[in-house]
């Protein structure tokens, strides 16, 4: 059974909030840095609490770990020596091997991300700008009270115009699928995917082989912790807008030419497997339909959606691609940074885009392998492209949309996103933080 008392709330409800922030931190010292968890371990969100009391629990902050943060504040190297190796190599160690090359390179990351002095991330979400101000004032006064942990930097993210619906800056309504995970008593919307075993996402649960994985030690700190990797990209929502202009003649074209690109209809999400030729604005809108496809059986030579399409490259939905069901799953969440862009405004080189941390037991099984193979990798159903959002594009890709009678072949396809930043931090249990807190 999960333990919900000790699991943070992060990967298990989606916060009902419409900003956040997020502080990415550093410590002096191995006290200064308990002393600051401590402070915070009792205002950290608990999933039981926040699940059972969304509208009065307002405990929503979230703290992790980098590898050099547990270093700081003191986890013994055996321990340390424990934890997986991705994690401890960190992801701007690792970026060759995800494909952040290029453009993506960590050279070009901001935000300090990729200083060894990075520690630990607070993840704050808010429901009205006052409560997102009381948090910080409240974080500001601890950290001048006890000086010795610094914020190396921060990030605002808010929610886009308009507000009736979750989208990220190129206008593709976001947050329909997530996975579920067993014992939460959640019944999967039809077609999708069985409950996730507790261990592909919590540490000290069985994953999906039926075994429960062997856990960094020592066991106080590991149980009930999670991975996050965490990733800025900056949208060129200009670039995005000129390219469906230059590749499609009309509004409809244009709409027709951004689903194929995603898998789903921009405004309402509708998968374009279910409505291949025309947004269903009630369909996209309807838990029960919204996600009621496979692609091995309904659009094995995607037709509707193509191969390589964002939504189909990032969960296959097919067993035989994906060896074992349930295996490269990541709870994604975060949201969007920056200024709105207007549609019709010429591109103002601002600065903005998505920011998410994609939570999971095993980085490298499951972040790692979404990025590297689904994403950048060639050979990814033979297809010799990559995904036309994530996958580093230097225009030598090409984005075929299969078509009767003839293919459709965009050649050269240009970047819509470069990487901003990038980290690997572990996401403790609540007892997790009393221990590092405690630390001597
Ligand atoms: C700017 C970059 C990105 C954009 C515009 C984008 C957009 C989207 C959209 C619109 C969806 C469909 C909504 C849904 O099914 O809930 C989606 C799904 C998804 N994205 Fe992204 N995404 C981006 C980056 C990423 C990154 C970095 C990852 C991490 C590997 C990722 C992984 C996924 C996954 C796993 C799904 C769910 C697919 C499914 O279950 O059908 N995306 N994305």
């Amino acid at each position: 059974m999960l333990e919900l008392d000790d699991i943070q709330h992060y990967l298990l409800c989606r916060p009902r909030a419409i900003i956040a922030q997020y502080f990415f931190m550093s410590f002096d010292s191995a006290d200064s840095g308990r002393k600051w968890v401590g402070a915070l371990a009792d205002k950290v969100g608990v999933a039981k609490s926040v699940l059972e009391a969304a509208e009065t629990d307002l405990r929503w902050i979230t703290l992790a770990f980098t590898y050099n943060g547990l270093k700081k504040l003191g986890v013994d190297e055996a321990s340390l020596e424990s934890f997986p190796d991705a994690y401890k190599q960190g992801m701007a160690a690792r970026a060759r091997m995800l494909g952040f090359t290029d453009y993506n390179h960590p050279d070009n990351w901001e935000d300090k991300i990729t200083d060894p002095n990075l520690h630990a991330t607070v993840i704050l979400f808010a429901r009205t700008q006052e409560e997102k101000q009381r948090c910080i004032d409240l974080h500001d006064q601890w950290l001048k009270e006890n000086p010795g942990v610094n914020t190396l930097s921060t990030l605002v993210l808010e929610a886009l115009p308009p507000y009736d619906y979750v989208h990220e800056h190129f206008g593709y309504r976001d947050r329909i699928t997530t996975p579920v995970i067993e014992g939460m008593g959640i019944t999967p919307s039809p077609g999708s995917m069985p409950p996730s075993k507790a261990g592909e996402f919590f540490l000290g649960y069985n994953d999906e082989t039926g075994t429960m994985p062997a856990l960094p030690q020592p066991v106080e700190l590991s149980k009930n912790g999670s991975f996050l990797a965490y990733v800025k990209m900056k949208e060129h929502v200009g670039a995005f807008r000129d390219f469906l202009k230059a590749n499609a003649a009309t509004e409809d074209e244009q709409e027709f030419l951004a689903a194929k690109l995603m898998g789903r209809w921009r405004k309402s999400g509708a998968p374009l497997v279910l409505c291949p030729e025309k947004d269903d604005h009630e369909l996209g809108w309807d838990e029960k339909r919204n996600n009621n496809f496979d692609f091995a059986n309904m659009d094995p030579k995607g037709y509707a959606c193509p191969v390589g399409s964002h939504i189909r490259r990032m969960n296959v939905r097919d067993n035989k691609v994906s060896q074992i069901m349930n295996r490269r799953l990541i709870i994604r969440r975060g949201g969007t940074y920056g200024p709105h862009l207007p549609e019709g405004a010429p591109e103002d080189g601002a600065n903005r885009g998505i920011a998410v941390f994609a939570g999971c037991a095993d980085i490298s099984r499951q972040f790692e392998f979404l990025v590297s193979v689904w994403a950048n990798d060639p050979e990814f159903a033979e297809l010799g492209e990559r995904d036309p959002f994530i996958g580093t594009q230097d225009g030598t890709f090409n984005m075929t949309i299969p078509k009767r009678p003839l293919k459709k072949t965009i050649k050269g396809l240009p970047a819509f996103t470069s990487v901003k930043g990038g980290a690997y931090f572990f996401l403790p249990g609540i007892k997790a933080l009393h221990y590092l807190a405690s630390l001597k």
